[in-house]
This record gives structure tokens, C-alpha cells and sequence, in this order.
């Protein structure tokens, strides 16, 4: 090899590399330039190489509102491989890849194969970094506070682990938050003496006032770090984050935001719910394979975090400084841009609207029923995919056994806190007559009151 290629391969820092890789700052926010970067590198696929059909045609021919034209959710439908075994209304823990995702994510792991360390030297850091600024833009935010991390997890904890806590400092957090998330606060506790005032958020609160009293009751002047859900995990619920944060800040308290299940779920600006950090899982609702998150640190509050990961001499309020990984699957970051022109072929809000109609088209079916427990509200905007269901005198888990094995209905059985039931969480792919299945079986189980 060349003695001024190993200079180039080895010594020189990635970005100086640049300037003889083409498919340098080609991932643009412009859609034109971006494409004809990927069509170059052979990095990614011209996108419609693999896309399936021509549904995004034919979807941008109908109206917003008719959501319930079946049609174009067919062709969706046909986008993804579905098992012939069960209707799979468990989405929330993973939504799974359509095929015209998948095939680009296959693609690239092929393509960070061949190139090898070639790619990991060279536009590995500026791929991650134009891709982070795309989902800063779907965010609202600006992409100098948004990372890309592998999961929620990551993120929020993260940041629940990197604050400075001593003895005696308090946070808050509801029981129906997520486990890990609940963990990570025990760990502080146990290490730091930190104080954990645990609230219960109501299945069907009366007003967002009532929520924000709650968390506004659990305050003390030793009260560090609030913890929130923007969609409750195992009822779908969706809380009034902005006027939590502002009751939160008006005390000086800063708040964390959980919103593994909202990004790209529904449509909303991080910025705009006024909260100082915010974590979300990638493979949820934006589909990209599994292993992708992000944080969101609102600028200021940039130099408060300690990294888990150290990284090299940052400034202290450069977000970078909490973005290091180790090698990890530099192909799944570039399978974030396929699921982000997906996601936005599709339309935002679209996609909200397909979603929400989808859960009230059989949550208002059984609400009424006898012995059905709808564990979500039935206020559109406190709710959209997401929501949960139990019968009364049947175990959540007894639920799930039955509606998998009698009905081949696929979901997850929930039981703690206020939350007896199985959640149910469709996805684009999923069509009114599967839900009509699980009406059916929700109103033979009603009926009898036990399985
Ligand atoms: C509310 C909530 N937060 C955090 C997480 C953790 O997400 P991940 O496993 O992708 O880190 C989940 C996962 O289901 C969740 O539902």
C-alpha cells in the first residue's frame, strides 16, 4: 500500500479524509442531493430500488382525513412480511422492519462489510452526525442537541446516572414509568442517597391539571430531577409534558422526559414542551432496525451530564461529549436514513392519524361492553396508537394466553401498578378486520367473565 494512503487510513482524522470520499456531506436535509449521494457510494440504495410498489403515489392522492381508504393501507400492508400465525398487536415493544427498510439495512451491512475499516476511518462520524440532524429536524430541535444513542435506555439513563446527586437530593417519577428507567433511580438512591418520591399517574384523569397537581404535590425545596412519560408504555396514555415542565421549572426543577413511544408516533416539537432532556427508542415507532435511540439535551443543561462513555477534550456544552459508543453497528445508523424517508414518504401526519383511528376504532367498539376495562382514555388527545384492555375476572396473563392461543391474536400481558390487562399496540401494516378479531374475542370473553 502506498506509504500516503497508510497516512491517509491511519493518522489523519476521519474528517480531514473527506475531501477524497465521495460520498462525503452527501446526507444532506437536501432530499435531491442526499439521494444522488447515496446512488453514488453504493453506501445505500437509490430508495427506490427497494421500494415496493407505488403506494406513496397513491397515498398522496388522498385527503388527510380519509384515513379509513383501505386501498393504500393494503399496499402498506403488502410493504411487510407478516407471519401467517397470529394478527400481531404487540408493535410497541418493536415495530418491525417493512421490506423496503429491511432491504436498505441489509444493503448497508453489506456495504460497511466490504468497505470495512476504510468506512469506519472516514465518514463513519459524519454519516452519524448528517443522519442525527435529520431526526433533530423531524425532533424541532436544533442538531446541536440531539445524539444518536442505541435505545432509550441509553439515553435516559444516562443522564438519570451522569447527574451530579448528593445525599438527600430528590426525584420524581410515576409507578408507571419504565422499569429500567425506575432501576437506574434505585441505583442513584443506593449509591448517592438520593430520595425517589414515586407518584401514580390516574388511567383517566379528569384534566391535565389534575396530572400536573400530582407531580406538583410530590415537590420539596430538595427536589432535583423530574421524570415523566410522554406516553404512559402500558396504557398509551399521553401526559401534558409542557405544562408539567413549566410547573416544574417555576420551582426550578429540571424534567426528563421518556419518550421512547412518542417519536414519530405522533407529531410534536421537542422544544416546544419546554422539557431539558429528552430520550426516545428509533426501533419503536420509526421502524429502523433494532439498536437505535435518541437524546435530546436542551443546550444549556449540556455541561450538567457526566458521559457513562468519556470522551476526548470537548467544549462543555457540546453534546458530543456524551456520544461515545465504542465500534458499534455503524450500519444501523445508516438504516435510520431509509426509516426517516419512509416515515416522511408516508406523511407525519398521516401516519398520527392512521394510528389513532386504529385504536379508537375498537377501543369505542368495547368500551361499553360487559366485563371490558379500557385502561386508556378515551380523549383522542390523550391517546393515539396505544392503548390496553382487560376483563374483569380474568388474570392479565390468563388474557394473553387466551387471546394468543384461542384467537391468534398476539399481545402483552400487563399487571402492576393501576394496570390489569393486555396492551395492544397496531401498527400501519394493521387493518380493521384484525382488530375486528379482537373485538369479536373480547366480547365472547366479556360475556362469559372468565376464560
Ligand atoms: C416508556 C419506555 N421507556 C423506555 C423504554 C426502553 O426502550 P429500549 O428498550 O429501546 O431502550 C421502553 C421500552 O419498551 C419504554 O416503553
Amino acid at each position: 500500500m502506498p506509504t500516503l494512503l497508510l497516512y491517509y487510513l491511519l493518522l489523519r482524522p476521519a474528517s480531514k479524509l473527506l475531501t477524497n470520499f465521495h460520498y462525503q456531506n452527501k446526507w444532506s436535509m437536501d432530499k435531491r442531493s442526499f439521494l444522488k449521494g447515496l446512488a453514488m457510494t453504493g453506501l445505500s440504495a437509490p430508495l427506490s430500488a427497494y421500494s415496493m410498489g407505488n403506494w406513496t403515489d397513491r397515498f398522496n392522492k388522498i385527503p388527510a382525513p380519509s384515513i379509513t381508504g383501505n386501498d393504500v393501507w393494503t399496499d402498506i400492508r403488502n410493504g411487510y412480511k407478516l407471519k401467517p400465525d397470529y394478527i400481531n398487536l404487540e408493535n410497541g415493544y418493536y415495530n418491525f422492519l417493512p421490506e423496503e427498510i429491511l432491504e436498505n439495512f441489509i444493503r448497508h451491512v453489506r456495504e460497511v462489510n466490504y468497505q470495512g475499516s476504510y468506512y469506519m476511518r472516514t465518514v463513519q462520524f459524519d454519516n452519524k452526525k448528517n443522519i442525527a440532524a435529520r431526526l433533530a429536524s423531524i425532533g424541532g430541535c436544533n442538531a446541536d442537541e440531539l445524539i444518536i444513542t442505541r435505545n432509550a435506555t441509553e439515553s435516559l439513563d444516562m443522564i438519570i446516572g451522569g447527574m451530579t446527586w448528593k445525599a438527600g437530593d430528590e426525584a420524581i417519577m410515576a409507578e408507571q414509568d419504565y422499569g429500567s428507567m425506575l432501576e437506574m433511580f434505585k441505583q442513584v438512591a443506593k449509591r448517592y442517597g438520593v430520595i425517589n418520591k414515586i407518584v401514580s399517574v390516574p388511567n383517566h384523569p379528569s384534566s391535565d391539571e389534575e396530572i400536573v397537581n400530582l407531580y406538583a404535590n410530590a415537590m420539596t425545596p430538595k427536589t432535583k430531577l423530574l421524570m415523566v412519560s410522554h406516553m404512559i408504555n402500558i396504557t398509551g396514555q399521553i401526559l401534558p409534558i409542557r405544562k408539567i415542565c413549566d410547573m416544574a421549572h417555576s420551582k426550578g426543577v429540571d424534567v426528563m422526559v421518556d419518550g421512547a413511544h412518542a417519536f414519530a408516533h405522533f407529531q410534536y416539537s421537542i422544544p416546544d414542551l419546554h422539557c431539558d432532556y429528552y430520550g426516545a427508542s428509533l426501533h419503536k415507532w420509526l421502524s429502523t432496525p433494532l439498536g437505535a435511540g435518541i437524546l435530546y439535551v436542551k443546550k444549556d443543561n449540556i455541561k450538567k451530564v457526566w458521559p457513562v462513555f468519556a470522551e476526548g477534550d470537548r467544549k462543555e456544552n457540546d453534546i458530543t461529549r456524551l456520544n461515545h459508543t465504542g465500534t458499534h453497528p455503524a450500519h444501523t445508523d445508516l438504516a435510520i436514513a431509509n426509516a426517516i424517508d419512509y416515515y416522511l414518504k408516508l406523511g407525519p401526519d398521516k401516519k398520527e392519524e392512521r394510528l389513532r383511528y386504529l385504536q379508537q376504532y375498537w377501543t369505542s367498539k368495547v368500551r361499553n361492553m360487559k366485563n371490558i376495562v379500557v385502561n386508556t382514555p378515551a380523549d383522542p388527545a390523550r391517546a393515539c396508537g396505544i392503548a390496553n384492555v382487560g376483563v374483569k375476572g380474568i388474570k392479565p396473563s390468563l388474557l394473553a394466553d387466551v387471546l394468543f392461543k384461542k384467537y391468534k391474536i398476539y399481545t402483552v400481558a400487563i399487571d402492576y401498578a393501576n394496570v390489569q390487562g393486555c396492551r395492544i399496540s397496531p401498527n400501519i401494516y394493521t387493518m380493521p378486520a384484525d382488530l375486528d378479531v379482537l373485538i369479536h374475542a373480547l366480547q365472547e370473553l366479556g360475556e362469559k367473565g372468565t376464560a
